[in-house]
């Protein structure tokens, strides 16, 4: 198994600004915090980042574990914790750990993989691995629910090759704890062979002047899967297929939306 080699999305200063440009996508909270109540207690969340998905679950009193390779992450997501009512803290536990290879000792009736995670295992050894840990930690009768991007080919076609796409704006906001105005530019690049998606970013900090006080890189990289690469993969690690949704609202899935998947551990196990 290869080591964890944190993105660098999710490292220092760019993790801080992590909440400020990763939003999430139109109805994400709402749907997870819904299968959590309905699952009940415990949750597991696999790459909770930040908390952006996990702290409203524990706010809306279900128990929830948060499980993420990238220590910064997980700091601001504890800062976050340690401002909530005591009550609502002790429902919430934070571990660093890989997806890949955990043993938390328990079982969980629900695990998450929220906004693209399980995109971050970029072979398909390391989503073979993830998966069977995953099916040791659920409950009989327990759920997996995640969602990933269904890859358009369209944009692969105009991505691809050795130098991908030209930089552009991606956004601009005001950096809230510093007040500078900041500018993310990115690149991509999509590796057809491999089926990753390397996104190279800017994060530029101006001034009042308008001087660039600051330029840090950081990489994105991620390796997508088609629809029925998804659903196969899926069986072969011991899961049956309970819905494929094409968004949170739990409409049908559409070539090049998002994949919101839910699944059991088969009967089949394995070998
Ligand atoms: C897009 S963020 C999602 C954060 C949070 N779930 C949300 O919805 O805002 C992906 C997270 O997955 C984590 N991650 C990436 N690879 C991981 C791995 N192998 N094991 C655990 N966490 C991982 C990253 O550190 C990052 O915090």
């Amino acid at each position: 198994m290869n080591e964890f080699q944190s993105d660098g999305i999710y490292r220092d200063q760019t993790a801080e600004l992590y909440d400020t440009f990763s939003t999430g996508l139109v109805g994400d909270v709402e749907f997870y915090v819904e299968e959590a109540k309905r699952a009940g207690s415990p949750v597991l969340e696999l790459g909770c980042g930040t908390g952006r998905i996990l702290i409203p679950i524990a706010e809306a009193g279900v128990e929830i574990v948060g499980l993420d390779a990238a220590a910064s992450m997980l700091s601001i997501a504890s800062n976050k914790v340690s401002r909530l009512p005591e009550e609502i803290q002790t429902r919430i536990q934070l571990v660093v750990g890989d997806m890949r290879a955990f043993d938390l000792g328990r079982k969980f009736s629900l695990i998450l993989i929220p906004y693209r995670a399980f995109l971050h295992l970029l072979t398909v050894e390391d989503q073979k691995q993830a998966l069977g840990v995953i099916r040791d930690h659920l409950m009989e009768g327990g759920q997996l629910v995640f969602n990933v991007f269904d890859p358009r080919l369209e944009t692969l076609a105009a991505h691809s090759g050795p130098f991908g796409s030209a930089v552009k704006k991606l956004m601009e906001f005001t950096d809230p704890s510093t007040h500078h105005r900041t500018i993310i530019w990115d690149s991509r690049q999509y590796d057809c062979e491999r089926q990753v998606l390397v996104e190279d970013r800017i994060i530029e900090k101006i001034d009042e002047g308008g001087t660039v006080i600051s330029r840090n890189y950081a990489t994105l990289t991620l390796r997508y899967n088609s629809r029925f690469e998804m659903q196969h993969l899926l069986n072969l690690c011991g899961f049956e297929i309970e819905a494929l949704y094409g968004d949170f609202h739990r409409g049908a899935f559409r070539y090049g939306g998002e994949q919101v998947w839910i699944a059991r551990p088969s009967g089949h196990i394995p070998g």
